[in-house]
């Protein structure tokens, strides 16, 4: 049998030691310079890029050689004059005595480089050619790296991976689901799974001790950068577990993972409760990298009767590390900018405390707290201490803006993305009250355990019972989130009616589910993390799509396969769609 062979080597291995042998190489034609005498040609694969040179002679035989032309070359490996170190093979080069065309191509529609000049509808239109291209290629490595590497870990400290169904009913996550209408029962949907939630579970209620599964989970919301319908969730769940075990554990799940797939080491993760963080952050995903928290001052100076600030309803301060060298017009630019902002202030009040602890204030005239106000803060001398007045409370993102804003004004935005910070947000509110729909709604989902020292507030004052959960905040972003879960049977039933159930109701929706609870519920607890958001701030990136290696855009269409697609009449009659 004569099969013919591509390839003695890839394009990504050829080197000095090389250098003399005859090989065989086949490749995606990257760049193409002829040069008259020779041709130049950038050979890549997969592996890398290999230089050829071909000979005037083969170029005329073959002239109609362009980009993204695959050919098979035989040749001999020699010495480059011209050496690129930057590359593995930057060394060597191929002159080519053999050349066979095996497939053609058009022009492609952007660069197919390193750096490209493609936006970002044409690359996900010919997303194939787009991962050809090293930026997109690293990251499909690196995600098969770090699911592999969570694999490992998982399964030697005892965590089973099982699949559970995609085909279910809708699971209440806090979105809208995707539904999927069945042929054979007409006029019924199955709901893509937001989460394998009640499944994960019921395998608990089944007797497995640890579970986890790298699953695709699906919500119909609207896409942003680190948001998409369609992504997917590193999911686990633990029997006879509390709180602590489950943060500890995984805390050293994502040590593991950073430090092996990019050799960086994560400090201790601070834990600070729900409260704490609207408190000084106005947000529970707060980006802790640059150290600024607001401070409440409405207390301080309504005991010291200061002037009219104790009439309003929000005083905050916040303290700046090492700013009090700030000249007065850069201070009032910063001011004049963050009030462009419309965050609902009125007036902001500054402090210089000098490195010899000496003060100089905007608020002198009036005040004379300055010692007193330095030592409420806990401020360090060298600190510029603003105080914002007039902020309403109601609107706590106001606040996190603010804080962003400050951030902005003083550069300090360099600093981020540079540090990896993660945090535990724990003890959220179990439910909220919402106005609009005037029902409770679930903070998280609808099986998170209260805290036991809140239960007994349940039944009557559910707004103020905060429950066993917690989010994982790496740099602003919710990168993960799960809770010890309700094991007990009228605690499970009266969470469902304050959502607004009906006995009926929850027997139709959870019934399953609450029979379970007949059967000996093991306590349990879990989390699922995002692997996209994951790998992209890994990455120090804040576009998930560059992960995924076929992403929807933002308005949640996939334009390479232009999903979603209309239905032919005689298939949605099939479905029983059509009247
Ligand atoms: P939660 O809804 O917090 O919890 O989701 C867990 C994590 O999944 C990621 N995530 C997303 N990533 C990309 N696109 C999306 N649309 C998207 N939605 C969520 C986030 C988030 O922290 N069943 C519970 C977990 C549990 O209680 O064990 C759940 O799904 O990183």
């Amino acid at each position: 049998m004569n099969e013919i062979i591509y390839r003695t080597h890839n394009c990504g291995e050829l080197c000095k030691k090389d250098i003399g042998k005859n090989v065989v190489l086949s490749g995606w034609i990257q760049k193409l310079r002829n040069l008259g005498s020779i041709t130049f040609i950038d050979l890549r694969d997969y592996f890398g890029i290999t230089q050829l040179i071909l000979s005037k002679k083969l170029k005329k035989k073959n002239p109609e050689l362009g980009k993204e032309f695959i050919i098979k070359i035989s040749g001999i490996v020699g010495e480059r004059v011209s050496k690129n170190y930057k590359i593995y093979t930057g060394e060597i080069e191929v002159f080519v005595s053999q050349l066979e065309i095996l497939n053609y191509s058009t022009k492609p529609p952007f660069l197919i480089e390193d750096q490209t000049d493609g936006d970002e509808v044409s690359r996900m239109k010919y997303r194939y050619l787009d991962i050809r291209r090293n930026p997109i290629k690293n990251n499909l490595k690196l995600r098969h790296k770090i699911s592999l590497e969570i694999r490992n870990f998982l399964s030697k400290n005892g965590f089973l991976e099982i699949e559970t169904p995609i085909l279910i009913n809708h699971t209440p996550e806090g979105a809208r689901s995707f539904v999927v209408p069945s042929r054979i029962h007409s006029r019924k949907f199955y709901s893509l799974p937001q989460s394998p939630q009640l499944f994960k579970q019921l395998l608990m209620i089944g007797g497995i001790d640890r579970y986890f599964q790298i699953v695709k989970c699906f919500r119909d919301e609207d896409a942003r950068s680190d948001r998409q319908i369609e992504f997917t969730q590193i999911d686990c769940e633990m029997v006879f577990v509390n709180v602590n075990d489950i943060l500890s554990f995984f805390e050293n799940f994502i040590k593991h993972i950073f430090k092996e797939v990019k050799n960086i080491q994560l400090e201790p993760f601070k834990r600070i409760s729900y409260s704490d963080a609207i408190k000084m952050y106005g947000t529970d995903t707060p980006d802790i990298q640059i150290d600024i928290k607001f401070l409440e001052l409405k207390d301080f100076f309504f005991k010291r009767n200061s002037f009219f600030l104790k009439k309003k309803e929000f005083t905050m301060g916040v303290s700046i590390p090492n700013r009090s060298h700030y000249t007065c017009e850069k201070i009032n630019f910063i001011i004049e900018q963050i009030k462009q902002k419309e965050l609902e202030i009125e007036t902001i009040f500054w402090l210089k405390y000098f490195p010899d602890k000496t003060f100089f204030s905007s608020m002198n005239s009036f005040m004379n707290n300055e010692e007193d106000l330095v030592k409420y803060f806990k401020a360090n001398p060298g600190d510029l201490l603003f105080i914002f007045y007039g902020i309403k409370t109601e609107k706590k993102h106001k606040l996190n803006q603010l804080r962003l804003e400050i951030i902005h004004c003083l550069n300090l935005i360099e600093k981020r993305k540079k540090t990896l910070k993660p945090l535990w947000i724990i003890d959220f509110p179990l439910l909220e009250w919402n106005e609009n729909i005037q029902k409770y709604k679930p903070f998280h989902h609808p099986f998170t355990n209260p805290k036991k020292e809140d239960v007994h507030f349940l039944e009557h004052f559910p707004e103020n019972v905060r429950s066993q959960s917690y989010d994982l905040i790496i740099n602003g972003v919710e990168i993960g989130g799960g809770s010890i879960r309700i094991h007990n049977k009228n605690i499970q039933n009266l969470i469902l009616k304050h959502l607004g159930l009906s006995t009926k109701e929850i027997q139709s929706q959870f019934g399953f589910f609450i029979n379970a609870f007949e059967y000996g519920v093991p306590p349990h607890g879990g989390i699922a993390f995002g692997l996209d958001r994951l790998i992209s701030i890994l990455e120090g990136k804040e576009n998930i799509k560059e992960f995924i290696a076929f992403p929807k855009n933002n308005s949640g269409k996939d334009l390479m396969i232009n999903a979603p697609y209309f239905l032919e009449k005689n298939k949605l009659k099939e479905l029983n769609l059509l009247l």
